[in-house]
């Protein structure tokens, strides 16, 4: 990373053509790899967002050798065999260097030869258009009973991203394929997320919701009322489509085998859309919707009717909340629905696996001590978190975007606003673009809570700094 030279370029390509050299070409190659990008220059002020540690660089910047290495690294991949072309593809996919020609030529292998599936797929999940030809290979895999959870998980990702009318049944295949696999926490809820998240569930709701009523047992109807519950909490997806899935869930509640599909699944997911419903079903009159009721209940951490009689948030005067949820002893696991429930979730992550939506919480109690720590989410405006500036842009197309930078890298600006709503912004669109002094995280967002439910947010959020050290 310290050769950025253009006579270092230079003897690496020649060695590539050199026959002596056979034996350590793959060491040249991947010293061009890694030689494409350079670490960005630092402009003497802070950075516009926390840097990216996925490596090599923590802000990727092209510089004067990287188109030179690109037609190089495009040239070996023209004329290798089908192995090495595999292998170089993966070590550009793990610089991080795109290419339309190694995306094709790694789909046209694994098309001919299903050994080169994982790595098409690996591709093929980390890019946001996917090729038209790579669905059918997708699906696939998808489909394929016996492929890793990696695999399947990563098939999911991509799949997410097209609009084939076949890829939502292929997710819902994977998604009960992987969970059921052993061991595997973290493509299962790398593979849940993109499932829960992707704009196809929106696009083919109507799909999604006849799923969701048809044959109860199949695992694949599980997955479709999982896609309904996210869909139905869902931000911007326009009301008329979260009307016709609530609508649908609606619908379904007055079956009761549907009833105890829907609370077992929003238990397995810890979705709390409907956690009013489940708690009025504790006392139903069929056992089976109790049961289920009540285990969701436990899960979920909704209280039974009149179990928690401690003030809401709202009703106290700041100082007397903050004395208040200072010595209550709360619930870590409420904590943890709480988090959820106030929407914390869509703004802020607490694993270094997720992807990174906004200020990482999972160390917070760190720098904030429980005071403190209350007085952030009571009265966001007080400080700022150190590069979560609120940033006013104002484009050359007459829009204004209000918002927090999640990724500056390029030309290209992330920023999520209010609603939590991602913008991808050319730098060269914009006009003028300012900080403002007041945080992008809303006001009141605990004021429905009780002082119970809120201790324990702050408990849940103490306790993950602690599972840090
Ligand atoms: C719409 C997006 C959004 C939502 C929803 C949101 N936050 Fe935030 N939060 C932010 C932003 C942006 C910042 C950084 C600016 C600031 O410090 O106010 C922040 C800052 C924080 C901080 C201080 C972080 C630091 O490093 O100083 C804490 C703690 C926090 N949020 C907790 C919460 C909790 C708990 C919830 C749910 C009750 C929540 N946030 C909901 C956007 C959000």
């Amino acid at each position: 990373m310290r050769m950025h030279e253009s006579d270092v370029v230079e003897g690496l390509i020649s060695r590539l053509q050199d026959p002596g050299k056979i034996s350590i070409k793959p060491h040249l190659l991947s010293a061009l790899c890694r030689l494409y990008h350079q670490e960005a220059e630092w402009k003497g002020d802070s950075w516009g967002t926390r840097p990216d540690t996925r490596g090599p660089y923590y802000q990727l910047d092209t510089w004067g050798q990287s188109e030179r290495i690109l037609e190089a690294l495009k040239q070996e991949l023209a004329s290798a065999g089908p192995e090495q072309a595999a292998l170089l593809i993966s070590e550009m996919n793990r610089n991080r260097i795109q290419s339309n020609e190694a995306l094709e030529r790694i789909i046209d292998l694994a098309t001919e030869d299903a050994s080169h599936v994982g790595a098409a797929v690996s591709q093929l999940a980390a890019i946001d258009d996917i090729p038209a030809k790579a669905v059918p290979l997708l699906i696939k895999a998808a489909k394929n009973p016996l492929a890793s959870p990696a695999v399947l998980s990563q098939s999911i990702a991509g799949l997410a991203r097209t609009r084939h009318s076949s890829a939502l049944n292929a997710m819902l295949t994977a998604m009960s394929t992987l969970q059921n696999a052993e061991g595997s926490d973290k493509e299962q809820a790398a593979g849940r997320s993109a499932f829960l998240g992707s704009a196809l569930l929106v696009d083919q709701h109507e799909q999604l919701e006849k799923l969701a009523a048809e044959d109860l047992k199949s695992p694949a109807a599980k997955w479709a009322n999982a896609g309904l519950l996210a869909l139905a909490g869902r931000k911007n997806i326009g009301p008329e489509i979260t009307t016709h899935v609530r609508k649908a869930i609606d619908l379904g509640w007055q079956e009761a085998d549907r009833r105890v599909l829907l609370m077992n699944t929003a238990a397995l997911l810890r979705n709390h859309y409907l956690d009013a419903r489940i708690q009025a079903s504790m006392n139903d009159f069929d056992p089976d919707i109790a049961d289920a009721a009540k285990s969701a209940a436990r899960r979920l951490r909704i209280p039974a009717p009149g179990e928690d009689n401690t003030s809401k948030i709202g009703d106290l005067t700041p100082e007397k909340a903050l004395e208040q949820v200072a010595s209550f002893k709360g619930d870590i696991a409420l904590g943890e629905a709480v988090f959820l429930r106030a929407a914390c979730a869509t703004c802020h992550t607490v694993s270094q696996d997720q992807k990174q939506k906004g200020p990482y919480l999972g160390n917070i109690a760190n720098t904030y001590r429980r005071n403190d720590l209350a007085l952030s989410i009571l009265d966001p405006n007080k400080t700022i978190a150190q590069g979560f500036a609120t940033n006013f842009l104002h484009l050359k197309d007459g829009r204004e975007l209000t918002g927090f930078v999640v990724n500056e890298a390029g030309d290209q600006v992330v920023l999520r606003d209010i609603l939590a709503q991602e913008h991808n912004i050319e730098k060269r669109d914009i006009q003028e673009r300012r900080t403002l002094e007041t945080s992008i995280m809303p006001e009141g967002l605990m004021a429905g809570f009780s002082v119970k439910e809120m201790a324990s947010l702050l408990d849940y959020l103490e306790n993950l700094s602690s599972d840090d050290e």
